[in-house]
């Protein structure tokens, strides 16, 4: 087949096949139409490719690109008219028993999920007490996990019992010294990572996932969240970490909750304490916190003698479970609808 007859009956098809687009006036129309030229089996554009087959080698190129661009045209052409038939110009519209003043059905969006709008708003709420968002990675080494936080290779708190290890290449050759990586058990670990990469001062939060292998019940899930918080400066005391803990309290739980501070210990700080807050007639413990300790200040390459701070690591879960009255956990990780929708 010669080439210019080719193009010819391309031409002929394109200017067919907008023009019965073009007039189609019901979308039932429209399809009949798509079907003729554009059917995958018997359609007549794919008659034409199939008449490529007898063009010339020496031609093909030109009559294949030809091809492809009749095939857009009729494409964009059955486009246009399916946006005319579909939208407020189209059949529809001038049905009629269509009414376009009647209220459309509400479509059901999602939402946050309860944890996630906890964590928004308690970094609003520290944020207005000049505390800025750090992030760390919840994939995590033995250094900035335990190390740094002065919790030595021996310390009770690293035991593969009370942590998720990951079988790496790292794990495997941990005997030979290397740090193995685990999912981090606490968000401490970004108070390093912020004071190795920053000059003093600090004032950071941050927030994010941790991991215990704890056994679920009411109050403990093997995931949670923490939000730890970091300040460092000059002459910071442990009355500035107790007024900034019951002034974050208060403005989140209310100006009636009640907190109290125990004396506890953590590696990490020195004094430390545990704070709690009442409910139904209960002591619950929702942080940890302390002055952080000089080692501490010694493994970032911080000089203790100048410096003081303190940090402090609180469960989100429990905090929203006290704001929102939900008594249990593993509510917030079952997935039911009916209980996320509450929120
Ligand atoms: C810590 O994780 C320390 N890193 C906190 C800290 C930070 C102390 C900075 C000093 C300085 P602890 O293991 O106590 O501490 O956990 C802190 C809080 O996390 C607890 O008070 C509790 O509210 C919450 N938490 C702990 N384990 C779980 C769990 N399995 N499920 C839910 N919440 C938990």
């Amino acid at each position: 087949m010669a080439l210019n007859e080719f193009l010819e009956q391309l031409q002929q098809l394109a200017t067919e096949a907008t023009a019965a687009f073009g007039q189609a006036d019901s979308l039932d129309a429209l399809e009949a139409i798509r079907v003729e030229y554009l059917g995958a089996r018997q359609g007549r554009l794919k008659a034409a490719q199939k008449l490529m087959g007898q063009v010339e080698s020496e031609d093909k190129p030109v009559a294949g690109k030809q091809f492809n661009a009749t095939k857009q045209e009729i494409e964009a052409g059955f486009e246009e008219a399916h946006q005319r038939l579909s939208g407020s110009g189209g059949s529809r519209a001038a049905d009629p028993t269509f009414d376009n003043t009647l209220p459309g059905e509400a479509v059901g969006g999602g939402h946050l999920h309860p944890i996630t709008q906890t964590i928004e708003e308690l970094k609003d709420i520290m944020g207005r007490l000049g505390f800025s968002v750090a992030d760390g990675p919840e994939i995590e080494d033995a250094w900035h996990n335990f190390e740094a936080l002065n919790i030595p290779a021996e310390h009770p708190a690293r035991d593969p019992l009370d942590n998720f290890y990951l079988a790496t290449a790292g794990a495997a050759s941990a005997s030979e010294g290397e740090a193995p990586l685990l999912l981090r058990s606490q968000t401490s670990n970004v108070q390093i990572r912020v004071m190795e990469s920053t000059p003093p001062p600090i004032r950071i939060i941050s927030l994010g996932r941790v991991y215990r292998p704890d056994t679920a019940d009411a109050t403990h899930y093997p995931m949670f969240h923490q939000m730890e918080g970091l300040l460092i400066d000059e002459q910071v005391t442990m009355a500035d970490l107790k007024s900034v803990l019951r002034l974050f309290a208060t403005s989140y739980l209310g100006d009636d909750v009640h907190i109290r501070f125990r004396p506890s210990f953590f590696p990490f700080t020195e004094p430390s304490v545990e704070a709690d807050f009442s409910w139904n007639d209960k002591w619950i413990e929702f942080g940890g916190a302390g002055m952080v300790d000089p080692n501490v200040f010694k493994a970032v390459g911080y000089d203790p003698e100048v410096l003081s701070g303190f940090a402090f690591g609180l469960g989100v879960e429990r905090l929203c479970m006290r704001r929102h009255g939900v008594t249990d956990i593993r509510e917030f990780y079952k997935n039911d609808v009916r209980f996320l929708h509450q929120f």
